[in-house]
């Protein structure tokens, strides 16, 4: 195993794909369809070049090298984190023998499923996005869009390089549709309901790369504690890339909350609306459906299949190695979300105890609420250093649910269970609202000279690779 890309090869690797003929001509065969996807569902705007990292060798420094590259010729190339020789399953019933370098034959199905899975939502995000290059806010943020676009396409080939290479036709069956189904379509839309939405705007952009992509980082993150190492190897790579996607949500709300407050200083008002920067109370609805439409993703509370995925050693814990238990969780139990119901029938918020293992899905999203809150506390620090007495806050997890106990209720921002009339009533005070919507995409005014920003968000406090806000970024066509 080498650790340095091979960049003489027609598919960039570190995985001695010449040594295997047969999956080389197969994954060669596959890349034309994904340049033709590429062109037809990527980004829209056409540009010259842009300022772009490329992955040159997974080791801890240096894995990245960044240079202006026409889009359409960037390198996508298959990159697993080093082989560690010692390895050994970190849980469920196969804890402590040698992790798998093969599919094991009674695994075949559900490896295949998951990988398909989240190989889904790779494509998905840039379908998504690949409008919002023509109303970008500077060209630092057009890049940094045009980065996360690149290289959610090398996830994909990520996830298909394992199709190909452990799953035999089926496997590259699954490749090719992963192409075929898309963002939003109506005959094969993406598997997960928050892949079909869209992104139409900047706003939505960074709440989307905020709250969503981190399901991603969550999702990977179980999947790198997998037994069958090319899995764990993949999601260990593809999650050093996730932290720049991370960084552009955070930092992008940061912008934008800190512009609110600047205006909302200068001309001594809480409504902003009409002076070109954006309200908190919409900036508070995006964050609502956004979080709300991420914690679906999680899937329901409990899961048998979840169980058994863990029990197999096929998908572990958030940072499965610091948990202080036998890692099998065979005796171990978990307070999970529920409704109860009353004498008289009436249904309300509440918890009910299952096992660890069927309870597992809620141990994940429970680790990723934890970490959205420091997205929150982050905001809410530039509105309080701003002089701003209004905070932003994560709705209740019963709020705008479709997946899960609460899928069957409605409720407040609060938590609060309301009837269903009073909920389309009221809807509009919780999430953005046609008019919302309607003014964010108003100000959705491309600036695209260097050096520029658009007046609702203030510029980044760093450049990207230490390059100044005013670099030329991005040369359009
Ligand atoms: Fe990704
Ligand atoms: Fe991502």
């Amino acid at each position: 195993m080498t650790t340095t890309a091979d960049y003489t090869e027609k598919i960039p690797n570190n995985v001695n794909l010449h040594e295997d003929r047969r999956l080389q001509r197969a994954l060669e065969s596959w890349q034309p369809n994904f340049i033709q996807w590429w062109q037809t569902m990527g980004p829209t705007l056409p540009t010259q070049d842009v300022y772009l990292r490329t992955a040159v060798n997974v080791g801890r420094d240096g894995w990245a090298q960044f240079g202006h590259v026409a889009m359409p010729e960037y390198r996508w190339g298959i990159f697993l984190a080093e082989r560690d020789p010692g390895r050994t399953v970190g849980f469920g019933e196969h804890k402590g023998e040698p992790v798998w370098a093969k599919v094991p034959g009674e695994y075949r199905a559900e490896l295949q499923r998951l990988i398909v899975i989240q190989g889904d939502t790779e494509p998905a995000s840039v379908e998504q996005q690949r409008n919002l290059g023509a109303t970008a806010p500077s060209l630092y943020d057009l890049r940094n869009l045009f980065q996360v676009n690149v290289e959610e396409g090398r996830h994909l080939w990520a996830m298909v390089y394992l199709l190909h290479a452990y799953f035999g036709r089926e496997g590259r069956e699954e490749a090719e549709e992963l192409l075929h189904r898309n963002s939003g379509s109506l005959d094969s839309p993406r598997i997960l309901g928050a892949f079909n939405e869209e992104t139409p705007d900047w706003l939505s952009f960074f709440m989307f790369t905020y709250f969503t992509d981190r399901d991603g980082k969550y999702q990977l993150g179980t999947l790198k504690e997998s037994a069958f190492d090319p899995l764990s190897r993949t999601c260990e790579f593809m999650l050093k890339e996730e932290a720049h996607h991370m960084m552009v949500g955070t930092t992008g709300v940061d912008r934008i909350v800190q512009r609110t407050v600047e205006v909302m200083r200068e001309h001594d008002t809480d409504d902003v609306g009409g002076l070109g920067a954006i309200p908190l109370p919409v900036i508070q609805k995006y964050l609502n459906f956004h979080y709300s439409v991420s914690l679906d993703l999680f899937g329901g509370e409990t899961s048998t299949n979840v169980a058994n995925y863990y029990t197999a050693g096929l998908k572990g814990r958030w940072l499965e190695d610091r948990r202080k238990d036998d890692h099998k969780l065979t005796s171990d139990a978990i307070m999970v979300d529920a409704l109860s119901e009353d004498a008289n029938g009436e249904l309300s918020i509440g918890q009910t105890e299952v096992s660890a293992l069927v309870g597992l899905n809620t141990d994940l999203r429970r680790e990723y609420i934890a970490d959205c809150q420091g997205g929150v506390k982050r905001w809410n620090r530039i509105l309080e250093e701003g002089g701003v007495r209004q905070r932003l806050k994560l709705p209740h997890v019963a709020f705008n649910r479709k997946v899960g106990a609460f899928a069957a209720i409605e409720a407040t921002p609060d938590g609060e269970k309301i009837p269903a009339q009073e909920w389309e009533r009221r809807r509009g005070d919780w999430l953005p609202a046609d008019v919302d919507k309607t003014y964010v995409r108003s100000l959705m005014q491309p600036v695209h000279q260097r050096g520029k920003i658009a007046a609702w968000i203030a510029p980044p406090r760093n450049g990207i690779n230490g390059q100044p806000f005013d670099y030329d970024y991005v040369h359009l066509a």
